[in-house]
């Protein structure tokens, strides 16, 4: 039998109405393009102001602000179950990954870097750039929208230093299956890289029973926050044989040391940190994290399977073209649907009270935790009025 989180139902398991009247944006707009960036919260609104009134009423208070960058860390190992001494702190998934690129050594016999054709563009653009160092960048194909689970056997091979996938395509919310892609990879002799920006917050994520070796995420889409910054989980087991070229004075064992010529490292994940962290963006992180693990991903889940199959349904109802797969199970609550010219799409249907995100081919509908069921019907409402002639 299932249990009270698994069950689909017409509510969610957390009281919908309060969530909502904590975020004052919905009383004059829809918000659907939580894949891009989540509206405001009063939680996130109050870190900003306790980060300014600090400074107004200090002058700097140091400790305290790195304290803070240690705790907004501490909240996104909460969400991935892992500790925060397996957290570096970045400012946008971009820097992570390549902080990570930096520290393989591509020399040797394993030079092949396995991506997958649906990964952000930034993230091939990294590994690309490695091929001066060595690398060589091997393409996992997307056919319609997905990947195959055995599309990676022909690809990564014992020359295979790392497989970089996302979790979630973010064209269209089509998730992997992370353990099995770990054990695929893993059986091989490679690491696993994973940028898990689209499905975090959305889809419960475990590194440890994943056995991923790193996961990436930045803050401004589902987990709540702003742009600039972003985590990156390293698996503790392997953070001694890794140096990034890519480094700075909080990378350090004691950044507060200050030997200009020494280069020891952090014994802990915080080898990966770089210069002073984004304090501001830390505040507002860790308030719009803590919201996330409040309620719960296994919460929040079941009530994305509701808000996603119905976009499923109801575009389908209104004969949308849907890009990618209709299995539920295999993706985040972000649906898209082809459309002609979608930034123009997108203006339309801001015009008309709905905030959706277009990208490239498609218009994405992206509802989160506090959306409801009329929420989704009228944003495919107006979707079907914006473009009559299907
Ligand atoms: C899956 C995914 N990865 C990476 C990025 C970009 O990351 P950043 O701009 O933090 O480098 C995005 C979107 O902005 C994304 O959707």
């Amino acid at each position: 039998m299932p249990t009270e989180t698994e069950r689909p139902s017409s509510a969610p398991s957390y009281d919908l109405a309060t969530w909502r009247a904590r975020i004052p944006l919905l009383t004059s707009l829809i918000p659907m393009n939580n894949c891009s960036q989540a509206p405001q919260t009063d939680a996130t609104r109050a870190a900003a102001h306790r980060y300014l009134d600090s400074w107004n009423q200090s002058g700097m208070d140091w400790d305290a602000w790195i304290e803070e960058v240690q705790l907004a860390k501490q909240e996104f190992a909460r969400l991935i179950n892992a500790s925060a001494d397996e957290i570096a702190v970045f400012s946008s998934v971009s820097e992570a990954t390549s902080a990570v690129a930096s520290a393989i050594d591509f020399a040797g016999d394993r030079r092949k870097v396995v991506v997958t054709e649906a990964e952000f563009p930034t993230i091939g653009h990294v590994w690309l750039a490695q091929e001066r160092r060595g690398a060589r960048v091997a393409w996992v194909a997307v056919r319609d929208g997905m990947i195959a689970p055995d599309a990676y056997d022909a690809v990564v091979d014992e020359r295979t230093a790392i497989v970089s996938a996302c979790h979630g395509f973010y064209l269209n919310g089509f998730t992997q299956d992370l353990p099995n892609l770990a054990a695929r990879v893993h059986d091989r002799g490679a690491l696993l890289y994973v940028d898990a920006y689209q499905t975090l917050g959305t889809v419960p994520v475990d590194v440890r029973a994943i056995g991923a070796d790193f996961l990436a995420a930045g803050n401004l889409k589902f987990l709540m926050g702003v742009p600039g910054i972003a985590f990156l989980y390293v698996r503790r087991e392997l953070v001694d044989r890794l140096h990034p070229l890519t480094t700075g004075w909080f990378g350090r064992a004691n950044p507060f040391a200050f030997q200009v010529k020494q280069l020891d490292w952090s014994s802990t994940a915080s080898r990966f940190d770089m210069g002073t962290p984004p304090v501001l963006n830390a505040y507002i992180a860790r308030a719009g994290m803590a919201i996330i693990n409040e309620i719960g991903v296994d919460h929040i889940r079941p009530w994305l399977e509701v808000l996603g199959q119905r976009l499923i349904d109801g575009g389908a109802e209104r004969g949308f073209a849907l890009h990618g797969t209709t299995d539920m199970s295999h993706k985040t609550a972000t649906t898209a649907f082809v459309v002609d010219d979608s930034p123009s799409v997108e203006l339309t249907m801001r015009r008309r009270g709905i905030v959706p995100s277009a990208r490239g081919p498609v218009i994405r509908l992206s509802p989160h935790f506090y959306n409801t069921i009329a929420d989704v019907d009228t944003a495919l409402d107006v979707l079907a009025s914006v473009i009559p002639n299907r």
